[in-house]
């Protein structure tokens, strides 16, 4: 099969496409043929090397994980899912191949309604949204939700699902292309960070009340400002440090004590126990489109290299994927 992997750490030097033999599904696995690939900041970080991850992997590696295609072969204990079934999740043998070997348990069944592509931009993205807002945030009818990065491959994802679970969103962006996204997406209130003293405009639009959960994927620019736009017994998830940056920040310690805040973190890695239920919940949204994720760039899967610099440039709207 056809993939393209990482022989050395470190973004001078390229993937490579290269022909390797199809990996076979275990028990409780299944075989997926991929059509599609979503490219995530995380296998960026894995591969820049600056990762906590990156000095755990084995060389070379099949670069990403994220994946929509069709079950070719299910393994022993298999039944919930079957050969030709359309599906999207995280593969365990990396994401940018023409094959990938999936939990079972952890694969979601893609709508009709939505293309391999658009599966694809579902896996971390969809699931990080689900464990920010859902599980970790405890989001409630009618609070206030900041998504922080909004038009990005989480943020427009996560301002959908804050919507549909009846709160009031507010996004931050640096344009006005990515502003318009947004409130395509459901975002009442949009603040360009670039423009905008961020903690002023929320606790302007309100009325000085702040913001009950943060959605914090860019926590190394924004972690100070989130304590001081939230609210008493508000909530900040922090998602990420932001594509490209650093984990380093300075905060103070008032504004968190002065709120009774909470600050969580979250990982991808330790969702998996979560990610059944969370598929469950998720299906109806996807087959209704309550929730329905956004393609900014198509790319052919030889092209990869190139998918990690437009995903660092920010140059696009809700998420790049790879055609497979
Ligand atoms: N913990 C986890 O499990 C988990 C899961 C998924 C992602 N992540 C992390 O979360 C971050 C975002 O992931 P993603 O997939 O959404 O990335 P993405 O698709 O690259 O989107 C990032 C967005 O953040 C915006 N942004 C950059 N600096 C900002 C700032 N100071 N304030 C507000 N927005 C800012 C960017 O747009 P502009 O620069 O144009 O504003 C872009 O829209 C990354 O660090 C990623 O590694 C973590």
């Amino acid at each position: 099969m056809k993939a393209v992997s990482v022989h050395k750490l470190g973004l001078d030097t390229p993937m490579v496409v290269e022909d390797l033999s199809a990996p076979q599904a275990g028990p409780g696995q299944v075989v997926v043929r991929v059509r599609a690939a979503g490219v995530n900041p995380l296998e960026i970080s894995i591969r820049s090397g600056n990762h906590p991850r990156s000095k755990m992997m084995q060389l070379p590696m099949v670069c990403g994980t994220d994946v929509s295609g069709e079950v070719e072969a299910v393994g022993e204990g298999v039944d919930a899912i079957k050969a030709g079934d359309r599906v999207w999740g995280r593969s365990l043998t990396g994401g940018y191949a023409e094959k990938g070997v999936l939990s079972a348990a952890a694969t979601g069944i893609l709508p009709d309604s939505l293309t391999f592509e658009e599966g694809a931009c579902l896996p971390i993205p969809l699931l990080t949204a689900w464990n920010a807002l859902v599980i970790k945030g405890e989001a409630g009818l009618g609070e206030t939700v900041l998504v922080q990065g909004g038009a990005g491959g989480v943020g427009h994802l996560a301002i959908q699902l804050a919507r549909h679970m009846g709160c009031r969103v507010l996004a931050t962006v640096s344009s006005e292309e990515k502003a318009d996204f947004c409130r395509e997406a459901g975002a009442e209130e949009v603040i360009n960070y670039r423009e905008s003293n961020v903690p002023e405009r929320v606790k302007e639009v309100t009325a000085g009340r702040g913001a009950d959960v943060v959605v914090e994927t860019a926590a190394s620019d924004n972690l100070a400002g989130d304590l001081e736009l939230l609210a008493l017994n508000g909530r900040i998830v922090i998602v990420g440090g932001g594509t490209g940056k650093g984990s380093e920040v300075t905060i103070s310690l008032r504004p968190a004590m002065s709120r009774d805040a909470r600050m969580m973190g979250i990982s991808s890695a330790n969702m998996a126990p979560n990610i059944p239920k969370a598929l469950l919940h998720l299906r109806p949204l996807l087959e209704r489109g309550d929730i329905h994720p956004h393609i900014g760039r198509e790319l052919p899967l030889d092209e990869a290299n190139d998918s990690h610099e437009l995903v660092l440039s920010g140059k696009f709207l809700g998420k790049v994927v790879l055609n497979v």
